[in-house]
């Protein structure tokens, strides 16, 4: 059984791209160089085949390469994790070391509340301040680029995403990308047109020339009738007399080309000629399906995916915060079920985060006076450090202990404090001060002369 060998849905593989060679070559140039561009053009022109195809190459040339897709981030936060993961997950060796020792760096000591009084230091778990971070992670390149000597060539997709971060983070990112010199050089990619000559074309706003502009077009009828044509051959069928027709339809939409080619081969069995009646079949097959896509991604979800999906898609900060389960009629367990389904089909990525102050209150009503060790665990999304235990002090004082304390600021049997001691002169024991509710920092002598003489009365 032979595969059907036009893919009409993933990125192609840089192998496989048809044409954009002009392209891919300035592209490479200009990045290479230390320039920054931008490529724009609608979804499924082939962007991120293109952004492909320019990043192995200059990994070919020996140059550190991030690719980070903002595809659907809401918030600041998932800007910086998307920047983080990719440069832990696509850089090695001593590039890699040096960027997670950055990405370290950035980390703040925090403060978690426990009860009032009591406080426990987290190290690299709340991020004050998502901006502080992100333009932290923005300066990785500098970071890479001294150890790998040249600069690294930094492709963010679906850039256009941004925007729905908040207003700022395009001026946050001009921040620091004008001061990256020689250390990177950007391309920014974005599927929605309009957004993307809002982010580099207008005057006002902070990328303004700050990209030379690459376009990608529609692909050249040659070049899409010699691909199908090529691949119909080496499958054992023949395209020849319907091809016109393909790509009149088509008119060098690179993923609909993908797309009729491959409803037309299924249409055609092995040692077969696609002709006309082949080509109608395909035709329909092709818009029956272009019609369901939108469809057929809800249609497959559960109920519970589904009120999922609708949180995910309202952008709320925390999905699992009791207002959002409420609003959305999902029990936590169903919520955590639902996205782990989604996430693991794809649907849904996993992002997180974002940073929970969590309060804790220590009940101590009950606890015998002594010293207590716990720990509090605080799960995190961080895969380095799933489940950090912090280890807490608690000390339950009994009643003297706490008079102890407020009266000598130690709750100690001992120094001034001591049961035996007498730190005002008045012949007056502490323990007996305490049991008399007397001040044990106050000569009480002449006015209970009785109490120490003759306590039997
Ligand atoms: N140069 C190309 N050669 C072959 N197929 C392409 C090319 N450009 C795009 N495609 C088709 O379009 C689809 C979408 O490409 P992709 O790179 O994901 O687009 P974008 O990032 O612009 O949304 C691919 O699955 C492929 O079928
Ligand atoms: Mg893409």
């Amino acid at each position: 059984m032979d595969l059907n060998p036009f893919d009409y849905s993933d990125p192609v593989e840089p192998k496989d791209l048809i044409d954009r060679e002009p392209e891919v070559g300035a592209l490479l140039r200009l990045a290479t160089g230390a320039h920054n561009t931008r490529l724009s053009a609608p979804r499924r022109f082939g962007k991120t085949s293109v952004l492909r195809r320019v990043l192995q190459d200059a990994r070919g040339m020996g140059r550190a390469t991030v690719y980070v897709n903002f595809y659907g981030v809401t918030t600041l936060e998932e800007v910086a994790v998307r920047i983080e993961r990719a440069y832990r997950e696509q850089l090695q060796g001593p590039l890699r070391r040096a960027a997670v020792a950055a990405i370290d760096a950035l980390r703040p000591t925090g403060r978690l509340s426990v009860a009032p009084g009591i406080g426990v230091e987290i190290h690299g778990q709340r991020d004050h301040d998502a901006a502080e971070r992100l333009l932290g992670l923005l300066d990785l390149p500098i970071k890479v680029a001294q150890r790998s000597g040249g600069p690294v060539i930094v492709a963010f997709d679906e850039f256009q995403e941004v925007l729905s971060a908040g207003g700022e983070v395009d001026k946050l990112i001009r921040s620091r990308i004008e001061h990256h010199g020689q250390a990177a050089g950007y391309v920014f990619a974005g599927s929605h047109p309009g957004l993307m000559a809002e982010l580099f074309g207008e005057r006002q706003r902070a990328l303004f020339e700050q990209a030379r502009p690459v376009r990608l077009g529609p692909l050249p009828d040659a070049e899409l009738a010699g691909h199908i044509g090529e691949r119909f051959e080496r499958t054992g069928r023949r395209v020849e007399g319907v091809l016109d027709a393909l790509l009149a339809l088509v008119r060098g939409h690179p993923q609909r080309a993908m797309l009729a080619a491959h409803h037309l081969w299924e249409a055609t069995p092995a040692d077969q000629t696609a002709d006309e009646e082949r080509w109608a079949s395909a035709r329909e097959g092709m818009f029956t399906e272009l019609e369901e896509g939108f469809e057929r991604t809800w249609s497959g979800l559960s109920r519970d995916q589904r009120r999922l999906m609708s949180g995910v898609a309202e952008g709320e900060g925390t999905l699992f915060a009791a207002r959002t389960l409420q609003r959305h009629q999902l029990s936590k367990a169903g919520a955590q079920h639902a996205r782990d389904t989604l996430v693991a089909q794809g649907v849904l990525e996993a992002s997180g985060g974002s940073a929970q102050i969590v309060q804790a209150t220590l009940d101590t009503n009950g606890l015998a006076p002594g010293l207590y060790g716990a720990a509090i665990s605080v799960a995190s999304n961080d895969p380095d450090e799933p489940l950090l235990g912090i280890p807490v002090e608690l000390t339950v004082l009994s009643p003297i202990q706490i008079w102890r304390q407020a009266n000598f600021g130690s709750h100690g049997d001992t120094g001034a404090g001591a049961d035996a001691a007498d730190p005002d002169f008045d012949g007056i024991s502490n323990l007996r001060e305490y049991a008399f509710t007397l001040d044990p920092q106050v000569n009480n002598a002449a006015g209970q002369p009785t109490i120490t003489a003759n306590p039997a009365g």
